[in-house]
């Protein structure tokens, strides 16, 4: 089992850093939108991926990667319109020497909430079943840096505070997240599969809900980013961005990789007092359904 909220950990930087932005002003999927939300992805998973490990194990400086200070100093090398290359953030970690992630999202008629993902890490896990009992063993041991300092197979670049030892839970993306209104009332509910794509798309579905007004429906299916900060890119979706919008993130000095389709991320949002629950449109096997 991960480390509790490691993935929540992460969505809540990325956030954080962008609190001080208007982004929904900047303009939906607007060159400049992306360039400050990618910005605030490569620092969150700089640190994430340099940072965090088991609590049992590692001390996570949680009180400083959460603080106005940390948000506030991550923002101050943001340049307005230029990418920072990855490498200029932070070292990398140094060395001392579908049928694999599920989410779900419920609302009862009585407000309750629950938002849970669950995991085997890739197709099929291990490719071990239990004899006799009807379940695969997962082969989440990849969600450790099994070398610091080495890409895994989601390409994370992570460093000793996620290495393996005895007895250590290893790091996840995982984010089953409930979002709540200044009033303290449930506003949405999310989570997805996708290894690392799951914190960014968990993320930009609220920020498409709260920040550029979008309704669910269409926070959950439009185009999506994903920037990890190793490998040093932007990945967008297939027909994501337009010709103009990638133009000008190159110029900015970006590299952009085309991708199929950037996580599955089932969504609820409420609209007014109605709950609008919303099947990822990307992948077959997601539903929603109303009471
Ligand atoms: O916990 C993690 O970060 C990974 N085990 C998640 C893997 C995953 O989502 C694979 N699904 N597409």
């Amino acid at each position: 089992m991960p480390p509790p909220s490691s993935g929540g950990v992460t969505l809540a930087m990325i956030a954080h850093i962008l609190e001080a932005y208007d982004i929904g002003k900047m303009g939906f999927q607007s060159p400049d939108a992306l360039h400050h939300v990618a910005e605030a992805m490569r620092r969150a998973y700089a640190a994430r991926n340099a940072k965090l490990g088991d609590p049992d194990f590692v001390k996570m400086p949680l009180d400083e990667l959460l603080s106005d200070a940390w948000a506030k100093e991550q923002r101050a090398t943001i340049k307005p319109d230029k990418a920072t290359p990855s490498s200029e953030i932070a070292s990398r970690p140094a060395s001392a020497n579908g049928p694999h992630t599920t989410h779900f999202s419920v609302v009862d008629e009585k407000g309750d909430v629950v938002a849970l993902t669950t995991t085997v890490n890739w197709w099929y896990g291990s490719g071990v079943t239990v004899k006799g009992c009807g379940f695969v063993l997962n082969n989440e041991m990849d969600d450790f840096a099994a070398v610091p300092g080495q890409a895994n197979g989601f390409g994370l670049v992570q460093g000793e505070a996620n290495a393996i030892a005895g007895g250590k839970r290893m790091l996840s993306s995982l984010a089953p997240t409930i979002v709540l209104d200044k009033d303290a009332k449930v506003l949405a509910v999310a989570g997805a599969a996708g290894g690392p794509t799951i914190i960014t798309a968990v993320f930009q579905e609220i920020s498409n809900m709260i920040d550029f007004g979008l309704d669910p429906g269409t926070a959950a299916s439009a185009p999506r980013i994903h920037m990890q900060h190793l490998p040093d890119e932007i990945v967008y979706e297939k027909d994501g961005l337009s010709e103009a919008t990638g133009k000008r993130l190159t110029e900015m000095g970006y590299t952009l990789k085309e991708r199929g389709h950037i996580a599955v991320a089932p969504f609820i949002g409420r609209v007014g007092s109605e709950w609008v629950g919303v099947a990822e449109p990307r992948r077959g096997g997601s539903l929603a359904a109303a009471p």
